[in-house]
């Protein structure tokens, strides 16, 4: 990625006004896989491209043994290996090196929390780090109030000197009962306003552009409702299984692991009305009326409108796979859901009665996430040598990856002496138009937590509103007898109900 020059104003621009205080991160979880796989090489491409405070540091604390040169040494490895932005340089790491720190700790133990204390103070002065903490917990949820909890206790939580801020990872709870519980645990010790809930999709650049795209143009927003809309359609589809993360996924399932968070998000972002400003508290409260405009399904409609799914064998990218069943680590006769589908309604003046459909799903043909919003038909069909239910309907398709962009299909006259209708598309493309690679996600996070920005964070109301909407349905499968599964083929597009749940003849986009 290019550093900061003139070949980037953009990034540049945006940047130059926001340098964060010095400071040091304190990764829990620190010889984990998050840590090894996003957080040190987005940390590291922060640094390289001089977007970090002087004297950051981060201080690892994990139970493995290890000194800070070797910790340095497994972080190097890690950025070599999961680092998106080229082969590492020399320079450029050794100074972000300089900063890193490791301390072998026990998350439950007192005394370990009194020697990071005197470690962070032994940073601050080194360092110039003055106080302020982001304090990372790349754990198991099962720990994060324990860890909050002795934060507390050791003194850590607040202080005269500094800021102090909490970075917290999904899950964000079980259930509506769970989520609100860890919420009351944290409030206990950090404020709302110390609290930032990573969701990495709101870190995309593709999803943030959604309310440039939205409120930036005069075009599209007279259109985005209820009047021209028809429906809308939400698929984040991966091809992968469930990889190397057996235990977290038998307990959590497609609904608790992509629709609470991520899908919940996008379509809240979809659905919102301009806010006054584009500030945080403005953008997260518009946010949250649309999720709270949402009816939980409940009754009869959980099998109505919910459709789930679990992948048997099949072919995904040429090569065969295993059903989620036979992947190592799982269940033989597991019930939890790989794939799930729902119709959702947002009712407010803008939405009622316009269906949303999100669906997301393992060892799917392809890896993708897009926005479609199709609009009605035109009233009538003048061109009487295309049946009206031959013409496609208008379909705006925002692609927030791979292949980023946003295309516009619309019908047009095939060339000729008789009028035959046919679609056509417009096509905006990131790597075209701007020819430059985008942050990551994590990149773009951090850095806004440093920088005390809390918009592209989870808020409390927010993470407890989806789980009120989504409870309702585990609740629901959790009283009816195991499905019958599995009920897709790995490289399929999910379980044939998935296509009845749209309404009015209208069907999934198969890109
Ligand atoms: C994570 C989920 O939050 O998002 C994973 O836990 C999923 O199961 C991942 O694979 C998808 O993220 P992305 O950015 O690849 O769409």
């Amino acid at each position: 990625m290019a550093a900061l020059t003139m070949e980037n104003p953009l990034r540049e621009g945006i940047r130059l006004e926001r340098t964060p205080d010095p400071c040091v991160m304190v990764i829990f979880g620190a010889s984990g896989d998050l840590t090894r796989r996003k957080l040190m090489p987005a940390l590291y491409n922060l640094s390289r491209e001089r977007l970090l405070p002087a004297g950051f540091s981060v201080v690892g604390f994990s139970r493995t043994e290890m000194n800070d040169e070797q910790f340095r040494a497994a972080m190097k490895e890690a950025v070599e290996q999961f680092g998106e932005q080229g082969p590492v340089d020399r320079e450029a790491w050794e100074s972000f090196a300089e900063g890193l720190f490791y301390l072998s700790a026990h998350p439950g133990h007192p005394e370990d929390y009194a020697s990071l204390s005197s470690l962070l103070e032994e940073v601050d002065r080194q360092r110039g780090t003055n106080g302020n903490r982001v304090y990372y917990l790349a754990v198991p949820p099962s720990s994060f109030a324990g860890i909050v909890q002795q934060l507390d206790a050791a003194g850590l939580a607040q202080g005269e000197k500094g800021w102090r801020r909490l970075i917290i990872e999904k899950p964000f709870g079980h259930d509506l009962q769970s989520a609100r519980e860890l919420n009351q645990a944290i409030s206990k010790v950090f404020h709302e306003e110390q609290i930032y809930r990573i969701d990495h999709y709101l870190g995309k650049e593709t999803v943030q552009n959604l309310l440039v795209f939205r409120f930036a143009n005069g075009i599209f927003e007279p259109i985005w409702n209820r009047r021209y809309v028809n429906h809308v359609q939400i698929t984040a589809a991966e091809t992968v299984g469930v990889e190397n993360r057996a235990s977290y996924y038998e307990e959590s399932g497609a609904l608790r692991d992509m629709v609470q968070n991520h899908l919940s998000q996008v379509l809240a972002l979809t659905a919102m009305e301009p806010p006054a400003s584009m500030g945080a508290d403005e953008v997260r409260a518009e946010k949250l009326k649309v999720l709270r405009a949402i009816p939980p399904l409940v009754g009869d409609r959980v099998n109505s409108c919910v459709v789930r799914g679990q992948y048997g064998p099949g072919w995904v990218d040429g090569k065969q796979v295993a059903g989620y069943r036979s992947e190592p680590g799982i269940n033989p006769n597991s019930t939890t859901e790989t794939f799930v589908a729902l119709k959702l309604f947002v009712e407010n003046w803008r939405w009622a009665g316009v269906p949303f459909y999100l669906r997301t799903g393992k060892r799917l043909p392809k890896h993708l996430t897009e926005i479609v919003i199709q609009f009605r038909q035109a009233p009538l069909l003048l061109f009487n040598h295309t049946p009206t239910d031959q013409v496609s309907p208008n379909l705006l398709v925002i692609r927030i990856q791979p292949d980023e962009g946003i295309s516009l299909k619309f019908n047009a006259k095939q060339p000729g002496p008789a009028v035959h209708v046919r679609p056509v598309t417009m096509d905006f493309r990131y790597s075209t138009s701007f020819g430059m690679a985008s942050a990551s996600a994590y990149e773009r996070l951090l850095l806004d937590c440093m920088l005390g920005d809390p918009s592209l964070f989870a808020h409390r109301d927010a993470v407890e509103t989806a789980w009120s909407i989504l409870t309702p349905i585990l609740e629901a499968w959790a009283s009816q007898p195991a499905p019958s599964f599995p009920n897709y083929a790995a490289g399929s597009w999910g379980p044939a109900e998935a296509d009845s749940l749209l309404q009015g003849g209208c069907c999934w986009r198969q890109p």
